[in-house]
């Protein structure tokens, strides 16, 4: 489909793919957080009509061994669906107005940091018209990330107590959700005090990392967070993807525990061997929460309209002029979701 964007979040990924392609794949426009209007339909595509809303999200082919168990985020054409730069044919979407080399787009199947997206049948969820699409950007991947992990791969009780390190636009969607669910115990570990406020905001008790070092009462973070979760967390979710906080988060956990560990960006980290086997703790990643955005993505919309998913007061609007503000506020933490809007 040809897609009118009108509004585009912007997801860590965004600033941290760039800086891992090869050079040859550079120029590359980037933007997977796309919402907008349908412009055009392919013949292939069924059930989306032109003038449809549509939330853009990941692709899948939705014909592998994966896709069909419904873990698309694992699709065996995922890195070419989403990352290489251009369509599986190996055709690009777009050219420079001047005709002096190439562009690498469909970026998740979008490049949506842009006036126009090709997307496809796949990635994108048709929503109620009535809905802002400036608050459901971050449906596509941050949102639907935090949030996912929660619902899919945590499914805690309500007495089973989380901790969160890293309050940004992927932590507190899923502290937002798990208060939702009624979690009684959430605990979020971030050093911008902005950020810890707005997870207190939810009624998560905030850890700042910065007092180890500060107040040598405080102690160790791990040590805080056993203390407010009565000796240690059920689950961990890392969106800092800094080696050490990983470690932190291990240490966090009750035996048994689980830690999701979401970040991009490290190579590697580093697991306590010994916490590990004593404990039996569990550590794993999560593409995108393990949604299927076209199964995600509605049921967060519906708990959104049922008070149980509040985010909207997490996403900060820029025109798409001052894109340049909007990541240097991202960066700084002064805004948790910059979302861009390209107006008429
Ligand atoms: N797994 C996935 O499918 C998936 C999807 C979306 C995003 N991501 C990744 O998730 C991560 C989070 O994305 P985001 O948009 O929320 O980014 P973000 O920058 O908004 O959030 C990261 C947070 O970590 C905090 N932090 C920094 N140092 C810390 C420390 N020592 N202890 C605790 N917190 C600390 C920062 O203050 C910030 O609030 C990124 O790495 C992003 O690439 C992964
Ligand atoms: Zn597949
Ligand atoms: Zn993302």
């Amino acid at each position: 489909m040809l897609v009118r964007v009108v509004a585009t979040g912007l997801c860590h990924t965004d600033l941290t793919v760039p800086t891992m392609l090869p050079q040859e794949m550079l120029p590359t426009v980037v933007g997977h957080e796309g919402t907008g209007v349908v412009e055009r339909v392919g013949s292939a595509v069924a059930g989306i009509e032109v003038g449809d809303h549509v939330v853009m999200s990941f692709r899948s082919c939705r014909a592998c061994e994966p896709c069909k168990a419904g873990d698309v985020g694992y699709c065996e054409q995922s890195l070419l669906l989403n990352y290489l730069g251009m369509r599986a044919d190996g055709s690009t979407t777009m050219r420079r107005a001047d005709g002096d080399g190439t562009v690498f787009g469909s970026f998740f199947g979008q490049s949506s940091l842009a006036r126009h997206a090709l997307a496809y049948a796949d990635n994108c969820v048709v929503v109620d018209k009535a809905l802002d699409l400036t608050r459901l950007a971050p449906f596509a991947c941050g949102f639907q990330t935090g949030a996912g992990t929660v619902l899919n791969v945590l499914d805690p009780s309500p007495e089973e107590p989380i901790v969160v390190f890293g309050a940004g636009a992927v932590g507190l969607a899923a502290i937002a959700v798990a208060r939702g669910a009624g979690l009684e115990t959430v605990v979020a570990v971030d050093p911008v005090a902005a950020r810890r406020a707005l997870a207190e905001e939810y009624g998560a008790h905030a850890v700042d990392p910065a007092d180890e070092t500060a107040d040598e009462t405080a102690g160790p973070v791990e040590e805080r967070v056993k203390a407010l979760t009565g000796g240690g967390a059920a689950y961990a979710i890392d969106t800092t993807a800094l080696a050490p906080v990983v470690l932190q988060a291990q240490r966090s956990l009750r035996p048994r525990g689980l830690l999701v560990a979401l970040g991009l960006g490290a190579a590697e980290y580093t697991i306590d061997a010994i916490d590990l086997l004593q404990s039996g703790k569990i550590v794993r990643s999560s593409i995108e929460g393990e949604a299927d955005p076209l199964v995600t993505i509605p049921e967060l919309i519906a708990l959104r309209e049922a008070g149980r998913f509040d985010v909207d007061h997490l996403v900060t609007t820029y025109p798409f002029e001052r894109i340049a503000d909007a990541v240097a506020d991202a960066k700084a933490g002064t805004v948790v979701k910059p979302v861009l809007v390209w107006g008429e």
